[in-house]
């Protein structure tokens, strides 16, 4: 990855990764959205549980805009990929949107979010890295309610559909085959 601390005390190498995720906040707030309209017949808080993320996605994406705009930047100034917009196209069952979306790819984030927080604060301080570690702090904090939400309405639709939520591996496997490779 473009990731590494050399890269991370110039400014290009920092609206890269504050690009690279504002990108992805800005897919959060589309499935968030995408996931509270497309699936009906779900209890209220159901959706009420994806306007909150929804809603935490557009104010994660405004904070990050703001780091960009602090570096001379603003979203759209970097070639951004469609993966996140693919993942909402691909998975239009609510079973596997729960599944891909907040239980796989949200909980991914978790777990890459505490490296590229220890690299920055591996870097000399300066007020720029202090501000990005506190907005990339804030965010992995309040992404974990989402990756909860997401267990909770995927073991939700499973139990409604009857089936069993070990369905979570065929359909990771489905759409990620490679995810498996490195899994011991
Ligand atoms: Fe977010
Ligand atoms: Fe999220």
């Amino acid at each position: 990855m473009f990731l590494n601390e050399k890269n991370l005390t110039a400014v290009d190498g920092q609206i890269n990764l504050i690009h690279a995720i504002a990108h992805i906040e800005y897919s959060a707030i589309d499935l968030a959205l995408d996931g509270a309209y497309r699936f009906r017949g779900l209890p209220k808080a159901y959706y009420d549980d994806w306007l909150a993320v929804g809603d935490d996605e557009i104010r994660h994406f405004l904070m990050l805009e703001g780091l960009l705009q602090d570096l001379g930047s603003s979203y759209g100034s970097v070639a951004v990929h469609d993966a996140l917009f693919e993942a909402g196209q691909k998975t239009l069952d609510v079973v596997e949107r729960m599944a891909v979306v907040p239980r796989y790819l949200e909980a991914n984030g978790l777990d890459a979010t505490p490296m590229i927080l220890k690299k920055l604060k591996k870097l000399p301080k300066s007020e720029s890295i202090e501000k990005i570690i506190r907005v990339l702090s804030t965010i992995l904090d309040e992404e974990v309610e989402h990756v909860y939400k997401g267990d909770v309405w995927f073991s939700y639709v499973c139990e409604q559909k009857g089936v069993s939520t070990d369905l979570f591996f065929e359909i990771i496997k489905k759409y990620y085959p490679r995810s498996f490779l490195t899994t011991k």
